[in-house]
């Protein structure tokens, strides 16, 4: 067999149904990085998908006109420009979740920015600081609209990266389908006070088990997002080594092998995969989590081996994200726990009408025209360490807007000095989380099970 170019593996990948495959959309979007980029439209429609074997499911959203929404490509650095146009009859607005954007474009509604309504647009433009894997969801009745498929991954390259002989994106994703295809209530409430209600059809670019072609003997970067609103996988590669070199966007102290590594709800794992040399041969990307094992992706050897090597691959430059000074740092103490069951405040964008959680004993409303004061004032510029303790027995994956954290240090487990945006906090666990707050505006702080955030554990920072 003839050798693979880069080019041509990616575009056979792109016609089995890759959408994730970010090079192939490369050209697409060519230009971007001129001054004044033309926007992206993301307009949201209602489709008919097959999500499952028999019917195709009605009611499924997305941005465009068919298939899953698109792997957004970004430089670092910079300008990019979407529109988002609102073609479904539910207001909504677009988050990029993990890239410190300013306030203003930030995407959560009432806090920051009106309602998109049905024909209405909003326009978004900002320059991402940094390079990595990160995705886009709505901030409204998020629950029903990213259940039904509004989440993408966004890739925001850096070209002074390691070469890579392939890519592959993957969104990782369930659905609450019935036997016959079609959506199911998105949660049951006594669900919603445990772990979070879970998808019944597992998907990756909404496929099951999707396969892609790879370079024998290459080097596949592969990006994983968990847009799913409930699950936390445990991540596991077969049939090759495999290296974890960035997590949430940003490369990792210490490179690992990925070993039942437990990720939540917004984050995302970048891998280094050295394939086989032999062609043919599939390498397998599990989820080893939980009762109900599953190979969510496979990659295919093919060619003739490149004979690269692991070791060889330069190290990801880091982002340029502000040095905590621990030694002069406030502290922001911050607990997770249970609440009386009793019915929330009500909301007027997509409130669940329960609440089961609350942050420093406030069960919070979340998603009001009136929001609750913040949880904490901070002072631009100044140094912070969140004194984060989950007092319930679920993991809850936190997530910070606006600005990235350092783990500084756990009190169950030995932890790398990771800058994220989302921290998974085990029970009983206390982490602290330092960050300097340089990005002035009023920032939310959540879990990223939905559910959750919606039943209380939502609130606020105000950086001014
Ligand atoms: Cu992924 Cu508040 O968001
Ligand atoms: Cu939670």
């Amino acid at each position: 067999m003839s050798v693979f170019t880069r080019r041509r593996l990616l575009q056979g990948a792109a016609a089995a149904g890759a959408a994730g495959i970010g090079l192939s959309t490369a050209g697409k979007f060519a230009g971007w990085a001129a001054a004044k980029p033309e926007p992206l439209i993301l307009k949201t429609a209602g489709i008919a998908a097959q999500l499952m074997a028999g019917a195709p499911t009605k009611n499924v959203l997305t941005y465009g006109e068919a298939g899953p929404p698109p792997v957004i490509r970004m430089k670092k650095g910079k300008p990019f420009a979407a529109r988002l146009v609102n073609g479904i009859d539910d207001p909504t607005t677009i988050h990029w979740h993990g890239i410190r954007v300013p306030n203003k474009m930030d995407g959560v509604p009432f806090m920051i920015q009106p309602y998109v309504y049905q024909g209405d647009h909003f326009d978004y433009a900002f320059a991402p600081p940094d390079a990595g894997t990160f995705w886009y969801h709505p901030h409204c009745n998020t629950l029903e609209q990213m259940g039904h498929g509004l989440t993408g991954v966004i890739v925001v390259e850096n070209p002074n990266d390691p070469a890579f002989d392939a890519e592959v994106a993957l969104n990782l994703r369930d659905w609450r389908l019935g036997d016959d295809g079609q959506f199911i209530a998105q949660f049951r409430p006594r669900d919603a006070a445990r772990s979070g209600t879970y998808g019944t059809v597992r998907t990756a670019n909404w496929l099951d088990q999707p396969q892609y072609d790879a370079p024998a003997g290459g080097l596949v970067r592969l990006r994983a997002a968990i847009t799913d609103v409930t699950r936390i996988y445990g991540f596991r590669v077969d049939g090759a080594e495999a290296a974890v070199i960035a997590l949430d966007g940003n490369p990792v102290p210490q490179r690992f092998a990925p070993d039942a590594l437990q990720l939540g709800p917004g984050q995302r794992l970048e891998l280094a995969i050295r394939m086989p040399d032999d062609e043919g041969a599939i390498v397998s990307l599990r989820d080893v989590r939980g009762t109900k094992p599953k190979v969510l992706a496979t990659l295919r050897a093919v060619g003739q081996s490149l004979k690269r090597d692991l070791r060889d691959l330069g190290p990801l430059e880091s982002n340029p994200v502000a040095e905590v000074d621990v030694a002069a740092a406030r502290r922001i103490p911050l607990a997770l726990s249970a609440t009386a069951e009793n019915v929330a405040a009500d909301s007027i964008c997509g409130s669940l009408g329960y609440s089961f959680w609350a942050i420093n004993k406030v069960p919070w409303p979340g998603d009001t025209p009136d929001p609750t004061a913040p949880l904490a004032e901070l002072k631009l510029g100044q140094s912070y360490i969140i004194d984060m303790e989950n007092l319930t027995p679920h993991a809850h994956p936190i997530h910070l807007h606006g600005m990235s954290f350092k783990v500084l240090s756990s009190s169950t487990r030995a932890v790398q000095p990771l800058i994220s945006d989302t921290y998974l906090i085990q029970p009983d666990e206390k982490v602290q989380l330092g960050f300097v707050a340089d990005n002035p505006g009023d920032w939310l702080l959540h879990c990223h099970i939905i559910e959750h955030q919606k039943t209380g554990m939502t609130s606020y920072l105000r950086v001014a």
